[in-house]
């Protein structure tokens, strides 16, 4: 049984409950008997995990900033932690880079207990921490030597300047680069011990589109070199192009995880072909006698859920035969901004 203490949204308070894992409890609160349910994260354990994490917690006095969170990363993949501001992310990240104290739970990296492990554990990772800043007055190339002194496990430091196309910027002071170029210096920090677990927390935040899909392309490239990368992010763009699995962290607790796909398809709408301005009011009926679940929205715009891509086909020829006249066709798929709003009832991009 797992305990977890959660906060009535109508009286404040704390109430202690417990579960099983995967398990969702209902719940009443002792002071204003308002109910609700309480869900106990699943205890995921997967052979050959790169982290695990089990019943993570931390409090900042009275503030519950994680809660007893569970779930497991692969070993090479691109792992996402997406949330708002203040969500726990970086918390979390910390506690497993055992830069912050945990207040309970246990963290393994490759399967060692990091409480006891550390100095092992600490030359398998690579931190770039948020809002990171290094040394205004050392060039690229002092700033990589500086930082992989600190590690027995050192890697090539031309080939990392070469791997993050640094080369032409390695005899540059770190005050006089650009936004994009320091953040990629930071990425470069975080490989000088050529780690197996890349930590990233918020790599992109502050830059311009180019930069960013620059740095997307470095971390892309770290998960084709083999290495497991620990992405943190509030940009569910970043996500649905970086990551190959995604756990979405609301106010402490992990509201979802899985695939893009997974996510999408269980809360999600799926992908929906819209038809504006259909001319003909006969038509959802015609489509729906075609087996296609419709929706009119507005006034007279169609909105057709398409479960099969080959079905897209099928509309296109069913409007042209029946002669059905309309201004415009789209078809929309859903993103982690719906899920996000489904699952909170909050826009993600209002919520940073
Ligand atoms: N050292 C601290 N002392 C007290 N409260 C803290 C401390 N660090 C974080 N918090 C609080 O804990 C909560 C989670 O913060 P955290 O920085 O982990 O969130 P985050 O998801 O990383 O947010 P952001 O997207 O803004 O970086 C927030 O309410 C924050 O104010
Ligand atoms: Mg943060």
């Amino acid at each position: 049984m797992d305990e977890k203490n959660v906060k009535c949204p109508q009286c404040g308070k704390i109430i202690t409950c417990t579960g099983n894992p995967g398990e969702i409890v209902n719940v009443t609160c002792p002071s204003c008997n308002t109910l609700g349910k309480v869900t106990f994260d699943r205890v995921i354990s997967i052979e050959n995990a790169a982290i695990e994490v089990h019943n993570l917690r931390k409090e900042y006095g009275d503030l519950i900033a994680v809660n007893n969170i569970s779930f497991a990363v692969r070993k090479g993949e691109v792992f996402a932690f997406l949330g708002p501001n203040g969500a726990g992310k970086t918390t979390t990240v910390e506690m497993i880079e055992s830069i912050r104290e945990t207040t309970n739970g246990e963290i393994k990296i490759f399967d060692k207990v990091i409480k006891t492990s550390f100095d092992e554990v600490k030359e398998l990772i690579g931190i770039l921490p948020q809002e990171f800043h290094s040394f205004e007055r050392l060039t690229v190339r002092e700033t990589l030597e500086f930082f992989s002194k600190l590690f027995k496990r050192r890697a090539n430091i031309d080939d990392i300047l070469t791997g993050m196309d640094l080369e032409d910027q390695k005899d540059k002071l770190y005050m006089n680069l650009s936004g994009g170029l320091k953040q990629r210096v930071g990425v470069a920090i975080a490989l000088v011990n050529n780690p197996e677990i890349v930590f990233l927390d918020e790599p992109t935040t502050g830059l311009d589109p180019k930069a960013r899909r620059e740095v997307w392309e470095f971390i892309a490239n770290l998960r084709n070199q083999g290495k497991t990368v620990f992405l943190t992010t509030h940009y569910m763009e970043e996500a649905e192009y970086l990551a190959d699995h995604i756990a979405i962290i609301h106010k402490g607790n992990i509201i979802a995880e899985g695939t893009l796909d997974e996510l999408i398809n269980k809360y999600g709408q799926g992908t929906i072909l819209h038809v504006r301005n259909c001319k003909d009011r006969n038509a959802s009926n015609i489509l729906k006698e075609n087996d296609f679940d419709v929706s009119i929205s507005g006034d007279s715009d169609l909105a057709i859920k398409i479960d099969n891509k080959e079905r897209v086909l099928e509309i296109l020829s069913l409007l042209r035969h029946e002669c059905i006249e309309y201004d415009s066709i789209d078809i929309r798929r859903s993103n982690l901004e719906e899920v996000f709003l489904h699952l909170t009832g909050a826009r993600l991009s209002e919520e940073i």
